[in-house]
């Protein structure tokens, strides 16, 4: 898989995609991450890709052809499965999302900024529009980080136990059964018998029942859907 991140501000990922296991899945050669400077496709003497917006509200547009130029150079050296652009405004990220995101073979995330993009590019060039949240971020590039995470972490060979990935709250649409791990007892706080009995039928129902008694109490929503 490869990832094509636009941004204005490169080096604010660097940290994040240079160490954790999204830095290991790149060395291992599971993803290719790339970042491009929006600034580099600046059609002023300044560097800018920003203008005032048409109407003369307030805040500052990204405009659509430094852009375009930018999607289009991408789009000329292979195939694009999607076009993505990280706005308060898109649909919900969730991990069904990432799951579907993690089978594509090549991805691009625009990172938006100000008041967001001159609406031409979203209809001409933006294949899918992601929020991570019901609230405000000064840029996607946070929302951008966190969806390559999701991604890339469910990538075959990524995560060292497969079937951890599997087990992640949200996977089979509950969240996951509380865990422990030694000493058995600490303070006089035992870890479940059930547990230590080394029965794997009964471990597996004790902890389906435990994800659905948490899915019940704390989101209450998913059993819903
Ligand atoms: N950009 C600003 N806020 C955002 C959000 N909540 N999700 C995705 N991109 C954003």
């Amino acid at each position: 898989m490869r990832i094509d991140i636009l941004t204005l501000f490169p080096n604010m990922m660097d940290m994040f995609f240079k160490e954790s296991i999204v830095s290991r899945a790149q060395k291992k050669g599971l993803v290719e991450v790339c970042f491009h400077d929006l600034h580099d496709y600046s059609l002023t003497r300044y560097g800018s890709v920003d203008d005032y917006p048409y109407g003369g509200s307030a805040g500052m547009v990204m405009a659509v052809e430094p852009l375009a130029n930018c999607i289009e150079e991408l789009q000329s050296q292979r195939h694009y499965d999607e076009v993505i652009y990280t706005a308060p405004d898109g649909e919900m990220f969730s991990q069904p999302m990432a799951n579907e995101l993690s089978l594509k073979e090549n991805l691009i995330v625009l990172c938006g900024h100000y008041k967001g993009v001159d609406e031409r590019l979203r209809e001409h060039f933006i294949t899918k529009e992601i929020s991570i949240g019901d609230y405000v971020l000064t840029g996607g590039e946070l929302a951008a980080a966190v969806i390559c995470d999701a991604v890339i972490r469910i990538l075959p060979g990524v995560i060292g136990d497969e079937q951890s990935a599997l087990e992640d709250s949200f996977q089979d649409g509950l969240v996951a059964p509380p865990e422990y791990t030694r000493p058995a007892e600490f303070r006089g706080w035992k870890v479940p018998d059930v547990l230590l009995s080394g029965d794997h039928s009964k471990i597996a129902q004790w902890r389906y029942e435990q994800a659905l008694e948490r899915t019940r109490q704390r989101r209450p929503e998913l059993l819903k859907e």
